[in-house]
């Protein structure tokens, strides 16, 4: 089965999917008889170009690295706007990765309307359309007989959307609670060993793991949305991000973090839903744990998510929470899990 791709959106997560498509290029076809050739990257700041037969992807991305751009690329159409990308280029798969916007959804909401009604799969981990759209997304894909998949909405890579919705297929998630942001573990950690905030949030950039406003992540918004999504997706919640009680890590200060240590504790960003009745409701709060929670031992840009169900009651997966291969990786196992589902049929 041979796809070919669209990418909407070429920032870190979007290289970092494509690094992944090259890397393993050979073991995608060898063991999964799956097959892709890149048609089109459309980026507003990187540059677009649409080649119907193939981009040469090895030589797409050493032109990132040294120009931190595209449009040296020498063949191919220029210019095309993600829309008409969306539109007009020969795809089967849009990988929307433009950047989120929590606020009204915006590129991405439009892009993956656009694909979808087009009937082309979507794979993204843009958390803006997903916390507010998810609903009206799921049934126009459900509609046009394509796939939605969004694992890298949550904890980048490590499973929390496919481990919930298909091994967790079943189970009756009562409560999920953990750490969903990896910017602020990452600061909050190092900031525990004496660095300034400043400091760790510019290294948190430079990692790739912040959002492109990192306001995102120290006001915990981009925490906030995760687990709307969860409460959503996963437990069946019509939470929009405004009804979630939201306190991020600006107000902590070096020395609120300096008395946890002294105190043996230490600072998590931790992100909670939970049923009361029908009703699906959610926080997010910065909380001091002691080294008897679990939570205390997760540190640096790892995130931890537990699971309460009926069936299995705890269900704890960690791992990493952002990073540019980690994201991509979401992306590769997104593609894989549309494969599987599509070519059965
Ligand atoms: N900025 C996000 C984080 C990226 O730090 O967790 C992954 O969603």
């Amino acid at each position: 089965m041979s796809y070919k791709l669209a990418f909407i959106g070429f920032g870190v997560v979007g290289q970092g999917f494509a690094q992944l498509l090259e890397e393993k290029k050979n073991l995608l076809r060898t063991g999964f008889g799956l097959e892709y050739t890149v048609t089109a990257i459309s980026d507003p700041a990187k540059g677009s170009i649409y080649q119907e037969e193939g981009l040469d992807l090895t030589q797409i991305l050493s032109l990132t690295e040294k120009d931190g751009n595209v449009k040296g690329y020498d063949r191919g159409v220029k210019g095309w706007d993600s829309l008409r990308t969306i539109n007009e280029a020969d795809a089967d798969v849009i990988v929307e990765v433009s950047p989120t916007n929590i606020e009204n959804g915006e590129p991405g909401i439009s892009h993956i309307r656009a694909a979808l009604g087009k009937k082309k799969h979507v794979i993204t981990t843009n958390k803006g359309p997903i916390a507010l759209f998810y609903r009206e997304l799921a049934e126009l894909a459900r509609r046009n007989g394509v796939a939605l998949k969004f694992e890298g909405t949550v904890l980048s890579g490590t499973p929390a959307i496919n481990l919930s919705l298909d091994t967790l297929a079943g189970a009756v998630v009562r409560e999920i609670k953990g750490i969903m942001n990896g910017t602020t573990n990452y600061m909050l950690t190092k900031m525990a060993d004496g660095q300034s905030y400043e400091t760790v949030l510019k290294e948190a950039q430079r990692l790739g793991y912040a959002e492109t406003k990192p306001d995102a992540d120290v006001k915990g918004w981009d925490a906030q949305a995760k687990i709307v999504i969860l409460a959503n997706v996963v437990m069946g919640g019509h939470l929009k991000p405004k009804d979630v009680p939201t306190q991020g890590i600006t107000e902590i200060t070096q020395d609120d973090i300096e008395k946890a240590r002294t105190d043996g504790k230490r600072f998590k960003l931790i992100g909670h839903a939970w049923k009361e009745g029908s009703e699906v409701k959610a926080k997010v709060s910065p909380v001091l744990v002691g080294a008897d929670d679990f939570l205390y031992h997760v540190n640096g840009v790892t995130n931890a998510l537990t699971f309460v169900t009926d069936a299995l009651n705890k269900v704890t997966i960690v791992g990493p929470g952002a990073g540019r291969l980690e994201t991509g990786f979401s992306l590769l196992v997104d593609f894989l899990g549309l494969h599987r589902a599509f070519s059965k049929r």
